[in-house]
């Protein structure tokens, strides 16, 4: 039967304990990791969140009750155990923090049993993850995660210390909310009480931080949990964890001033990292000429060159075309790779068409200074030095060209910089970059709707100097806002917001908003401006993301305690369900048969 607490105290936990406790009496608690009986002796290694003791059971030291119970002891079992610490005998343990004691038990407790896990519990696990989430109550156990989730822990705190001596008030907004549509689908709340109405839960706090300003609280933030019914990847989850601010009386410096001494407070603390301060800016159109992304990963070149300008003569059909199409013809320079297999380069082809290309063009530069290439054919011996010249080709080079719109061919070298780096085992998890990308595009056209959307929020402010051309160039008009990047991935994002509703009128307009369809949506924000509204501004991390980079995770499942899988659903507790009749009734649903699939 297992045993209980009954007056007994942990005096520490395992890895508080050194060769400064020799002497001592203690009360360690934990887990069995292993157990060894060479007979007459029994090794323990207990394991509790800090790490792993040694403890050692013999029987002239314990009583035969304890050593009978030690006998008994399996992986996994709770116990307690009351001994002395002890310099070991059999020399250091390095790999241990407290390879140089152990625990000599004179007591043992055992509170409760555990059957064989699923899984070892160990670090760098080779369990499936599918197994893992399963089990995610003994995967959570494993050292490496439990090191992830004190490192998240230690995140939070901190930011929350920071802030607060900022002049930042930690308050909270609701997560049952009005649907505003914003940039993902919302996941909705039938209403029992009214029936045919629902709540939304937040894609983030935006609105109600906006009206915390509107009210005089001047310096918000929250650890917010957001919900986006969006489809995942490896940094994307249905419900994640924004960091989430918001400034009155400020602009954009002011915002990137407070950021930057939180990110060098955060790196400085918790990894011993200095980061570079001032954080580069960057706009979004040089972010997007040189790297062919918003996020750039600067942690290698291989920017992008633009030779349009060089190509727009030539022979070659593709390349022309697409200029005379208004695109453009883009390379990068994949030094030293002029002997990639043609296999290989086809595979590269391969990638280039996932993301819209129509084909990729390549020059490899030779040693004796002639080309393998898929259209140097069509080219004179001039053009193509002059082409090798633009992308500062050498011998032993690998030109790659996309020509097609821009937006294509931004995405396509972009992606493809970005795979040739992981190649060549460029990007290194330890090497922190990051970068300010700043002066977005306020509105991007939507193919798919007709009609321009916000490419932030529609409570983004417009650079002033470009507002004027809101009517007859929307697209043109750049924003006050920016995303904060590290290593090639949206860290954060935020925006100076509209102050003045006559801007914000306009901006609906040029959306497509009706003001009935405005009023319906957003009345309560327009109503608050009414009241005197101070200038604001704010920006929200992705604190799961930042977790993830900072411990060098591969995905943002690793620093989320529960997480979902790529279907959003939830492996241990099957989440979601099928629910009561009963309770659908209350609400007044119906389950349609074409819903079932
Ligand atoms: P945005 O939509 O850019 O801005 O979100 C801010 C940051 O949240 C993180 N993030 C996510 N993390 C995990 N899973 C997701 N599905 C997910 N979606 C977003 C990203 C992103 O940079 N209200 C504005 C902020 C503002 O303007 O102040 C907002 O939510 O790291
Ligand atoms: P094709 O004329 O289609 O045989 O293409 C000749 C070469 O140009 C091949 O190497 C294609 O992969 C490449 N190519 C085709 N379309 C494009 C494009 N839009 N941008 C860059 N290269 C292309």
């Amino acid at each position: 039967m297992a045993e209980s607490m009954m007056g007994l105290k942990r005096s520490h936990r395992c890895t508080e304990l050194g060769k400064a406790n020799v002497g001592e009496r203690v009360t360690v608690m934990g887990w069995v990791q292993k157990s060894r009986n060479k007979g007459g002796i029994i090794f323990v290694d207990l394991r509790d969140r800090s790490g792993i003791l040694q403890i050692i059971f013999e029987e002239g030291d314990c009583g035969e009750e304890s050593f009978a119970k030690a006998e008994k002891l399996r992986s996994e079992f709770v116990i307690a155990v009351t001994g002395k610490v002890e310099a070991r005998l059999g020399g250091v343990n390095e790999n241990l923090a407290t390879g140089a004691i152990e625990v000599r038990a004179d007591s043992l407790r055992i509170l409760s049993e555990s059957e064989t896990p699923p899984f070892p519990i160990e670090e760098n696990s080779k369990t499936k993850e599918e197994l893992r989430l399963k089990y995610r109550f003994l995967d959570l156990r494993r050292p490496d995660l439990q090191k992830s989730m004190m490192f998240r822990s230690s995140i939070a705190i901190l930011t929350r210390k920071f802030l607060a001596e900022e002049g930042f008030l930690e308050i909270e907004t609701p997560t049952l909310i009005k649907s505003t549509p914003e940039g993902a689908r919302d996941y909705l709340v039938p209403s029992r009480v009214h029936p045919g109405a629902f709540y939304a839960l937040p894609q983030s706090p935006q609105l109600f931080k906006q009206l915390l300003m509107c009210s005089g609280y001047d310096r918000y933030f929250q650890l917010a949990r957001c919900y986006r019914d969006e489809d995942l990847r490896a940094d994307r989850q249905p419900e994640f964890t924004q960091i989430d601010m918001e400034l009155s009386f400020v602009d954009v410096d002011d915002v990137i001033d407070v950021n930057e001494r939180l990110l060098h407070k955060l790196f400085k603390e918790l990894l011993n990292v200095e980061i570079p301060m001032p954080i580069p800016r960057m706009t979004w159109q040089e972010a997007m000429d040189r790297f062919g992304s918003d996020k750039p990963d600067l942690r290698f070149g291989m920017e992008l060159k633009d030779v349009s300008e060089i190509v727009k003569d030539c022979g070659f059909a593709v390349f022309k075309n697409a200029l005379e199409q208004g695109g453009s013809v883009r390379g990068i320079n994949a030094q030293g790779q002029g002997g990639m297999p043609r296999k290989k380069i086809d595979a590269l082809v391969e990638f280039a068409k996932g993301f819209g290309a129509k084909g990729l063009a390549y020059l490899a530069v030779q040693e004796d200074g002639s080309y393998k290439s898929s259209f140097a054919k069509f080219m004179t011996d001039e053009q193509l030095r002059h082409l090798t010249e633009a992308m500062d080709g050498k011998a032993g080079d690998l030109l790659l060209f996309a020509a097609d719109k821009n937006k294509i061919v931004w995405d396509v070298l972009g992606n493809l910089r970005l795979e040739l780096a992981r190649q060549q085992n460029l990007l290194k998890k330890d090497d922190f970059k990051f970068l300010w990308v700043t002066e977005f595009p306020l509105l991007e056209y939507s193919e798919e709707q007709g009609r321009y959307v916000a490419m932030h929020h529609p409570f983004t402010m417009p650079m002033e100097e470009d507002w004027p051309k809101i009517d007859k160039d929307p697209g043109a008009v750049r924003a006050k806002a920016y995303d904060i990047v590290l290593n090639g991935t949206e860290l954060g994002g935020g925006s100076v917001r509209i102050h003045q509703a006559e801007i914000q009128a306009k901006m609906f307009e040029v959306l497509g908003f009706t003001a009935e369809k405005a009023q319906e949506q957003f009345g309560f924000l327009l109503e608050a401006f009414k009241f005197g509204v101070p200038p604001h501004a704010g920006l929200a991390y992705g604190m799961d993301r930042l977790a993830m980079l900072m411990v060098g995770a591969d995905s943002i499942r690793d620093v989320i305690a529960f997480p979902k899988v790529k279907d959003a659903s939830c492996l241990m507790t099957e989440a979601p369900a099928p629910v009561d009749g009963k309770q659908l009734e209350e609400l007044g649903i119906e389950i349609s048969d074409t819903q079932e699939q």
